[in-house]
């Protein structure tokens, strides 16, 4: 057995490191902390670092890193997956091993992440952190072909409990504390890894950045909608040079330990109680597809 704490940081692959991290400072407002040989290490907040960029050549997701509780040390991960006869490597900072659909997961220790480990937040003192930035990472969310498969495995081996699902097989959202969720899969039959999302204070903040992304020239094929499941306001930016979605969300709904899943309907409701589900781009990654999404070519009327 394992537990967790939280969700700790990301890694993305790109193939200029450089432009990438500027995008991330001055798009997302996130702070470069340090970089060391070909990785960017970037902060939301007062925390160390919440996303990872490295140069690479097969741009994507390396990893998604979570803290382990307190109680539990990186050997007693390495026990756990000895234990459960996974493949995996030790580091001096992480234990790290794959997914069945070999997405990358890393054990790293226990660290306050949630910004408020000496005071709150805005009751510090910063020289460098920007405006408008994020509060923090707040999830990950993976297409996925084998769905039974990538559940068990994330509760199982991960430690992670399903929050609820989306019909029977269509999705589950997973957790960790009182965020609805730290992960989600998304069944469409193609594993992807499909976004990873920061947590925004409220609906003024994303309509800021909704406003200072479109500037720099993003756009974003599915928002603002409300979920119905997870309960979170949100937002979907193509990060094509990541092959991701970035997702800007606030007003996540909260939920107790004893909180049991439900199952919601596959539903438009479930998705976006407003309106309309995602157009049918929001899960494709190809060239053509984002070219077309970009211009709206599946919305004109002709
Ligand atoms: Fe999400």
């Amino acid at each position: 057995m394992i537990k967790l704490s939280d969700i700790d940081h990301v890694q993305l692959g790109v193939e200029d490191l450089d432009s990438a991290a500027h995008s991330w400072q001055m798009e997302f407002g996130l702070i470069e902390r340090e970089r060391e040989g070909g990785s960017a290490f970037l902060a939301c907040n007062y925390e160390p670092y919440s996303l990872v960029l490295s140069k690479t050549n097969t741009p994507g997701i390396v990893y998604a890193a979570y803290n382990l509780d307190p109680e539990f040390s990186l050997d007693d991960a390495e026990k756990h997956l000895k234990d459960h006869r996974i493949e995996y490597r030790r580091t001096e900072q992480a234990v790290e091993f794959k997914d069945p659909e070999g997405n990358g997961v890393q054990f790293v220790p226990y660290r306050p992440h949630r910004g408020q480990d000496v005071f709150p937040r805005t009751s510090r003192y910063t020289k460098d952190l920007h405006q408008a930035g994020p509060r923090r990472l707040g999830h990950v969310n993976y297409l996925t072909a084998n769905l039974k498969q990538m559940v068990d495995f994330y509760v199982d081996i991960v430690g992670q409990e399903v929050a609820d699902t989306l019909g029977p097989d269509a999705g589950a959202f997973m957790r960790i504390g009182a965020d609805h969720h730290v992960n989600a899969f998304v069944n469409t039959g193609t594993p992807h890894f499909h976004h990873l999302a920061f947590d925004l204070i409220d609906f003024g903040q994303i309509r800021s950045s909704f406003d200072h992304l479109a500037q720099h020239g993003r756009w974003f094929p599915w928002g603002p909608v409300r979920h119905g499941i997870g309960g979170n306001l949100a937002g979907y930016v193509r990060l094509p040079e990541a092959e991701c979605f970035v997702e800007l969300y606030c007003d996540m709904e909260q939920i107790d330990q004893h909180h049991e899943p439900r199952e919601f309907p596959d539903d438009r409701h479930s998705s976006n109680v407003w309106g309309m589900l995602p157009p049918r781009s929001y899960f494709r990654f190809d060239k053509e597809t984002i070219d077309a999404e970009r211009e709206s070519l599946r919305s004109i009327w002709q």
